[in-house]
């Protein structure tokens, strides 16, 4: 898979995947990540990238121009099977989504900044506009991060347990059942006896009964999608 990243703050993303798991990714060939800075791509002599808004208010607005001549090269060099903007606005983000977008072969995700950037761009470039919650962030740059890294684990390969993404939280709709390691006893807290009773079955009907009460009443909501 390739994600290319859009933004006025390319620097920001320098430690993100330069760890653990997404380099490991990386190294691996499994996913490619480039970064671009918006800023490089303006055509006006301060290589300033936004303007105040039509209509009159506070705060800037990204303008076309930059943006536009961006994505229109990466368009030029391969397919894009997405092209993603990170807003508060857009749909929220849930696993569902990430496991779409795990298949996919190339994206591309525009961080905006400031008020937000050209409803044209959004208008005639985007295809999907993804929220990683409700509050607002000063950009898109932390979605960006986190979308990526919630999409690359699930790639196969790049989490050495296979199982191990699958069995994730939110993954049957069910949030994960409590885990333990050793010791186990630890202060007088023990580990439940039935994990130690080397009984499979028993442990693992024990596990789905512990991720539905934890469901139950941690998120009702979720469960009454079932
Ligand atoms: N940019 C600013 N706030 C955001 C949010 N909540 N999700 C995605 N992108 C954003």
């Amino acid at each position: 898979m390739r994600i290319d990243i859009l933004s006025i703050l390319p620097d920001f993303f320098n430690i993100a995947f330069e760890q653990s798991i997404l380099k490991r990714a990386q190294k691996k060939g499994i996913v490619e990540i480039h970064i671009h800075d918006i800023r490089k791509y303006s055509t006006n002599k301060q290589k300033s990238v936004d303007d105040y808004q039509y209509g009159g208010g506070a705060g800037m607005v990204m303008c076309i121009q930059p943006i536009d001549d961006l994505i229109s090269k990466l368009k030029s060099e391969r397919n894009y099977d997405e092209i993603i903007y990170l807003t508060p606005d857009g749909e929220q983000l849930n696993q569902g989504i990430c496991n779409k977008l795990s298949t996919l072969k190339n994206i591309i995700l525009l961080c905006g900044h400031y008020k937000g950037i050209d409803q044209r761009i959004r208008d005639h470039f985007i295809s999907k506009e993804i929220s990683i919650g409700d509050y607002v962030l000063t950009g898109g740059e932390l979605g960006a991060i986190v979308l990526s890294d919630a999409i690359i684990r699930l790639i196969p390969g790049v989490i050495s347990d296979e199982t191990s993404a699958l069995t994730d939280s939110f993954q049957d709709q069910l949030l994960s059942p409590p885990i333990y390691t050793r010791p186990s006893e630890y202060k007088g807290w023990k580990v439940p006896e039935i994990l130690l009773s080397g009984d499979d079955k028993k442990i693992e009907k024990w596990r789905q009964e512990q991720a539905e009460i934890r469901t139950k009443t941690r998120r009702p909501d979720i469960l009454k999608d079932k």
